[in-house]
């Protein structure tokens, strides 16, 4: 293996508050420890189309705090065949890169995990998803803003959802997981959380209706995750209207306001983390690894773990949504 004298940092895939707080940790460690750093552009996109730049100490002064990426994101379809790749790795050598820190979700980690098996790249992962969805971690950067960005919109919601006695349908993101729609359950009170995780749709609904609402409340929120295939929040609210026409149902569906805003502290201590120890990693030698967070401690977590799918949310937290909303 090349000895590491620069690293090349992306951010791919849907953006993330604490992303550049990552991005950040990664810089300054990166100097501190006297390599140099380039950050490529637009993820892996830039990485084929080469656009690299250089990365300084003040290039990252003053983004802990804000949103988005500095390094811009896409998702990069070119990358996912082995001519991109090609590509990419030749424009890594020409700029003098010898090891590359990616910052995003399960895509991200694929991609990274293909460069770097088939070219023997070290390639470290840093996990940032709103999502929440990657295994061997037990938070991703940005999943706590996301969550307390629901918390916000829910508790203004709850306001109308009371005056007007309505019934409504808080359609949150997640991919194709329910951390965000469970735990904003949890942290807003709502009367229930239709998640894909769990065969929630007949149980909570029904429930929620025969039992629930009108009997001990006059209004009632539930948080559904998106899910293109049973059609969310606009599916469940037609079914309301043609099963239980006499409930006045409503749907808000708060989109990508969740993936925008200052991030936490937690985020931010969390990105802070995650990006110091990133290079750390590369400095011990590892490659094809995330860096991820068990209880409190930083770990490595192998590519192929964080992509094994074994997550889940906590299915007890179903239950608790149901016994404290009564
Ligand atoms: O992975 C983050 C995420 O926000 C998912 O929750 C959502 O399904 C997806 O990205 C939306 O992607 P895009 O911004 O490309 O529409």
């Amino acid at each position: 293996m090349r000895e590491i004298k620069c690293i090349g940092i992306l951010t791919s895939g849907g953006d993330a508050p604490g992303m550049n707080a990552a991005i950040r940790a990664v810089t300054r460690t990166a100097i501190y420890n006297g390599w140099n750093v380039k950050g490529i552009m637009r993820g892996y996109k830039g990485l084929i189309s080469n656009e690299i730049i250089p990365m300084h100490s003040e290039s990252v002064s003053n983004i802990i705090q804000r949103g988005g990426t500095i390094l811009k994101t896409a998702r990069c379809s070119e990358f996912r065949s082995a001519e991109g790749r090609a590509l990419a790795r030749e424009n890594m050598l020409k700029a003098g890169i010898d090891a590359l820190v990616v910052i995003g979700g399960d895509g991200t980690i694929t991609g990274a995990r293909a460069l770097s098996e088939e070219w023997g790249v070290p390639v470290v992962g840093i996990p940032g998803t709103i999502d929440n969805d990657l295994s061997g971690t037990d938070a991703t950067i940005g999943y706590d803003t996301a969550l307390n960005t629901i918390v916000d919109a829910v508790d203004k919601l709850r306001d109308t959802a009371t005056s007007h006695e309505r019934l409504f349908f808080v359609e949150v993101m997640g991919h194709t997981a329910g951390y965000l729609a469970l735990n904003g359950a949890i942290a807003t009170g709502a009367e229930a959380a239709i998640i894909p995780e769990a065969d929630t749709e007949d149980d909570q609904l029904k429930t929620l209706i025969d039992n629930g609402f009108r009997k001990s409340k006059n209004s009632a929120i539930v948080l559904v995750a998106e899910n293109p295939t049973t059609g969310g929040a606009m599916a469940l609210a037609a079914r309301v209207e043609r099963e239980y026409p006499q409930y006045d149902a409503r749907v808000t569906i708060l989109g990508h306001l969740q993936r925008g805003g200052s991030p936490t502290a937690a985020d931010r201590i969390l990105a802070s983390r995650l990006g110091a120890k990133a290079v750390e990693a590369l400095k011990e030698g590892e490659s094809n690894v995330m860096v991820g967070v068990r209880n409190g401690e930083i770990v490595y977590v192998p590519f192929a773990e964080a992509l094994n799918h074994t997550k889940t949310v906590r299915h007890s937290n179903v239950e608790l949504v149901k016994i404290l909303s009564i």
